[in-house]
């Protein structure tokens, strides 16, 4: 009899993940249930709302539980009165040709009202992009200059502070690099594929300049002032 609640507590899973069967479901478990001693069990019907904390233009969690129209369980927050958590940098996708990077991040679990990025090269200060509002999952940082090196960070704000950023010059700069689970990451920007275009044709030019100029001494000079191997094998041609 060990194993009937585990049972009991499987089908109930199962039929609440299968939609339509959830109107079978708990005339099921109530018959079954006389035989057993009551205790509480989860409700059914909470489920995760469809929330996804690093979903671009997410409608906050409390908006989805109080439009939709059945209950649903929202992540847990920190407190409203402390600064939230920082956010967590995800994808950063460069754009050499026009100097920009989009950048990717999730929410903390804490209540945000704005975010807006940080974005610094080498040992400048900060720039402070625009303020997004707390849907925002991306933006767009732009006037990259090509084979610049900068570091990005996003930082979240709410009534009682801003999420925490490593410092510039301090010491959390060398974990910037480093896995991506913080609110910064480094961003390394090609050089643009038209200064290597530039650079393949001269290249280019200055390897045929050559090439023409060996062959204008091989095939003008050479006749003109003679090649001493050349007369010397063309002496019996002449001869005969
Ligand atoms: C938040 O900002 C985005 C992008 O600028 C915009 O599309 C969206 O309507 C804004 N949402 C709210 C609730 O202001």
């Amino acid at each position: 009899m060990l194993g009937s609640p585990c049972l009991l507590w499987l089908l109930a899973v199962t039929f609440s993940l299968v939609p339509g069967t959830q109107s079978l479901a708990p005339q099921d478990l109530k018959e079954e249930d006389k035989d057993e001693t009551p205790r509480p069990r989860p409700p059914l019907r909470a489920v995760p709302c469809d929330y996804d904390h690093c979903r671009h233009l997410q409608v906050p969690c409390k908006e989805l539980q109080k439009a939709g129209p059945r209950a649903c369980l929202c992540p847990g927050l920190s407190s409203p009165t402390q600064p939230p958590d920082p956010p967590r940098l995800g994808e950063v996708h460069v754009v050499a040709e026009d100097g920009s990077a989009v950048v990717h991040w999730c929410a903390p679990f804490s209540p945000v009202h704005q975010y807006w990025l940080l974005l610094w090269e080498g040992n400048e200060a900060p720039q402070k992009g625009p303020p997004l509002n707390s849907t925002v999952r991306r933006a767009e940082v732009k006037g990259l200059k090509s084979g610049g090196a900068y570091v990005v960070c996003v930082v979240a704000a709410n009534g009682a502070g801003e999420s925490s950023v490593p410092q510039a010059a301090g010491e959390g700069l060398e974990e910037v690099g480093g896995p991506p689970f913080g609110p910064c990451r480094r961003l390394a920007v090609p050089p643009r594929p038209l200064t290597l275009v530039h650079v393949a044709i001269g290249v280019g030019t200055v390897l045929a300049l050559l090439s023409c100029s060996a062959l204008v001494w091989h095939f003008c000079l050479r006749e003109r002032w003679g090649c001493p191997r050349r007369r010397v094998a063309s002496r019996p041609t002449a001869g005969l």
